[in-house]
C-alpha cells in the first residue's frame, strides 16, 4: 500500500462507545433493490474467460458445451442477474466478427491491454449469449467505440437481436442460431476517457449520440443504452455527458475501485496489517460521497431520474499473486474483500432510485472475483459467500433505517461505523437484515427495532474466520465459508443480535 499517498493512515481509533441500535422505518420502504445491483463482469482478461469459464468442449475438465461444470453450478447458485462482457478495456479492441462462425476458422489476435496474451476468439458472441441463457441472466454487451466503427456496432446489434430477413440475422442463422437473442444492456464504449479512446467528455458526448442513433431496436428488443461514465472523482465527465447527451441515454456508468493508487504496488491481497484493513474500509466507503456527488449532477439535468447510474466496475484491486502474469490481474480474496463487498452492497442499496445496476470486477480469476480456478480445481472466495448470503435482497424493497453504533477513525480523518447494515422486505413479507461487525477484536451486541413488523422466527448465516487475512486456497478450499448463525433472537418484538468480532451476518425473519 502506498503510504506516501496517505501519510495520516493510522490504527482505527474507537470513538465514544455507545449502545448499538438499528431502527427500521418500514413505512418509508419504497425503493426496490433491483436484482442488477448484484451484477457481474467477465472480461477477456487473464483466465476470466479462458480457463475460468470456458475450457472448450474437448477439454478434460468436465464441461457442458465448453463451459466448465463446476463454475456453471457455482454461478447458478449465485443467481447472477446480469453479466457484462467482453470488457473493460478489451471491449474497445474487440471485433465481434472475429468471434463468430466455426471456431477453427476464427482469427487470432493479441490482447494488447492484458499481458499480450494470444486470444483465439473461441469464446465469442454465441458462447457469451448462450452462457447468459444457461445462467438465466441478462447480457450486458460493451461495444467497441475506441477502435471500432458505428457500422460495426450497429451490425453487432442487428446480428444479436434482429429476427427479420436482414443480412446480419441471416448470418447468425448460418452460424447456427435461428432465433434472435434478447439483449437489453448495451454499453457504448468503456472508459472512453482512457483505454477506450482517450477522448474528452465533449467529444465523447457527440460520439455517444451518433452511436445511439444507429444501435437500433429490432423486433421487440429494446436496448438500454449506457454511456461511458466517469471514474471515481471525475465529476466534470458526468456534468458534460449529462448536459450534452443526457436525453439520449438510458444510463451512464461509474467506475470506482478500492485501490491505493494507480502507480507502484497496490499492496498484497493476503499479507496486510490491521491498519491496511481499516484503510481499505475507509477507501471502500468513500464510494458513498462519490455516488452522491454524481447523482447530484445527474439530478440537475434529469430531475425525474430517468437516466440510471450504473456502477459497472467496482471492487478491490491488489497486487497480482506472486509468479502470475502482472497483466492478468489474478488476485487472492480474503475476509477483507468480503467486508468490501458487504459494505459496498450496503451503500448501493441506499441509492437505488438512481443506481440501477452494479457489476463487481470480475466474476472469475480477475480482481475481486467470486471464483478462482487452477486447472481442474475451483475455490469459492469469501466475496462469493457475501453475494450468496445477500441474494435474498435482490428485488426486495429496501427498508430505510437509523443506525447508532461505535465509530472509528481511519485514514487519519475518516469516520467508519463499527457496524454496517442493510435491510429489505421481500414480496412474501419476510425480512432480510445484513449486519457486518468490522471490528477485528470486539464482539458487539445490537438491538434492531423492527418498527412494528411482526416477526416470530429468525434464522441466519455468519461469515467469519480467525484472521482477517484468511482466504480459501486450492489446498485449503473451505477455510472461509458461511455457517449457521445462532446469535439472534426476537425479544418483545425486537431483534437482538450478538455479532462476533469481524463477522458478516445475514438474518431472515418471518
Ligand atoms: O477491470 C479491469 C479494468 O479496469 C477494465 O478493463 C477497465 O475498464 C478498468 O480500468
Amino acid at each position: 500500500m502506498n503510504r506516501l499517498l496517505f501519510p495520516l493512515l493510522a490504527c482505527a481509533l474507537p470513538l465514544a462507545a455507545q449502545q448499538n441500535q438499528m431502527t427500521l422505518h418500514a413505512d418509508k420502504a419504497v425503493d426496490i433493490i433491483p436484482k442488477e445491483i448484484y451484477g457481474q463482469f467477465a472480461e477477456h482478461l487473464g483466465s476470466c474467460i479462458y480457463g475460468g469459464i470456458w475450457v472448450g468442449p474437448e477439454s478434460s475438465i468436465p464441461n457442458t458445451d465448453g463451459y466448465r461444470n463446476d463454475v456453471l453450478t457455482a454461478l447458478k447458485d449465485l443467481h447472477i442477474p446480469v453479466l457484462r462482457w467482453p470488457g473493460g478495456c478489451f471491449a474497445d479492441e474487440y471485433h465481434w466478427m472475429d468471434g463468430i462462425g466455426p471456431r477453427e476458422n476464427r482469427p487470432k489476435m493479441v490482447n494488447n491491454n492484458w499481458g499480450g496474451t494470444v486470444e483465439d476468439n473461441s469464446f465469442g458472441t454465441h458462447e457469451f449469449l448462450n452462457l447468459c441463457e444457461i445462467l438465466g441472466c441478462e447480457p450486458y454487451v460493451s461495444g467497441n467505440v475506441g477502435s471500432g466503427t458505428v457500422e460495426e456496432l450497429a451490425k453487432w446489434v442487428e446480428y444479436m437481436t434482429s429476427d427479420g430477413d436482414s443480412p446480419m440475422a441471416n448470418l447468425r442463422r448460418k452460424n447456427g442460431r435461428d432465433k434472435a437473442w434478447k439483449v437489453k444492456y448495451l454499453g457504448v464504449g468503456n472508459e472512453s476517457w482512457g483505454c477506450g479512446g482517450d477522448m474528452r467528455a465533449e467529444y465523447y458526448s457527440d460520439v455517444f449520440r451518433r452511436y445511439a442513433v444507429y444501435c437500433r431496436n429490432y423486433d421487440g428488443n429494446r436496448l438500454y443504452k449506457i454511456a461511458t461514465g466517469a471514474s471515481d472523482y471525475d465529476y466534470n465527465w458526468t456534468e458534460v455527458l449529462m448536459k450534452n447527451a443526457g436525453t439520449k441515454m438510458n444510463g451512464i456508468s461509474l467506475h470506482y475501485y478500492t485501490v491505493s493508487g494507480w502507480s507502484g504496488s497496490k499492496g498484497s491481497a493476503t499479507k496486510f496489517t490491521d491498519d491496511d484493513y481499516y484503510w481499505t474500509l475507509g477507501k471502500c466507503l468513500e464510494i458513498e460521497p462519490v455516488i452522491r456527488k454524481h447523482i447530484a449532477i445527474m439530478d440537475k439535468y434529469d430531475p425525474k431520474r430517468r437516466v440510471s447510474l450504473m456502477v459497472d466496475e467496482w471492487g478491490t484491486w491488489w497486487d497480482v499473486e506472486p509468479q502470475t502474469n502482472p497483466g492478468h490481474l489474478f488476485q487472492q480474496n480474503t475476509m477483507r474483500d468480503a467486508f468490501v463487498a458487504a459494505l459496498s452492497l450496503n451503500v448501493f442499496h441506499k441509492y437505488t432510485s438512481r443506481v440501477k445496476m452494479t457489476n463487481i470486477a470480475q466474476v472469475v480469476n480477475v480482481l475481486q472475483s467470486m471464483i478462482l480456478t487452477k486447472g481442474p480445481d475451483m475455490v469459492l472466495t469469501p466475496t462469493y459467500y457475501v453475494f450468496q448470503m445477500y441474494a435474498p435482497h435482490q428485488n426486495a424493497t429496501f427498508i430505510p433505517f437509523d443506525l447508532q453504533c461505535d465509530k472509528m477513525v481511519v485514514r487519519g480523518d475518516r469516520v467508519v461505523p463499527a457496524i454496517s447494515a442493510t435491510a429489505s422486505k421481500a414480496a412474501d413479507g419476510s425480512l432480510c437484515i445484513s449486519l457486518a461487525n468490522v471490528c477485528l477484536d470486539k464482539a458487539q451486541k445490537i438491538t434492531v427495532d423492527l418498527d412494528g413488523i411482526a416477526a416470530k422466527k429468525v434464522e441466519g448465516k455468519v461469515l467469519k474466520s480467525k484472521y482477517i487475512t484468511d482466504h480459501n486456497t486450492f489446498d485449503d478450499p473451505n477455510r472461509v465459508e458461511p455457517a449457521a448463525f445462532d446469535g439472534a433472537r426476537i425479544v418483545k418484538g425486537k431483534l437482538e443480535v450478538d455479532l462476533p468480532a469481524m463477522s458478516i451476518v445475514t438474518l431472515h425473519l418471518n
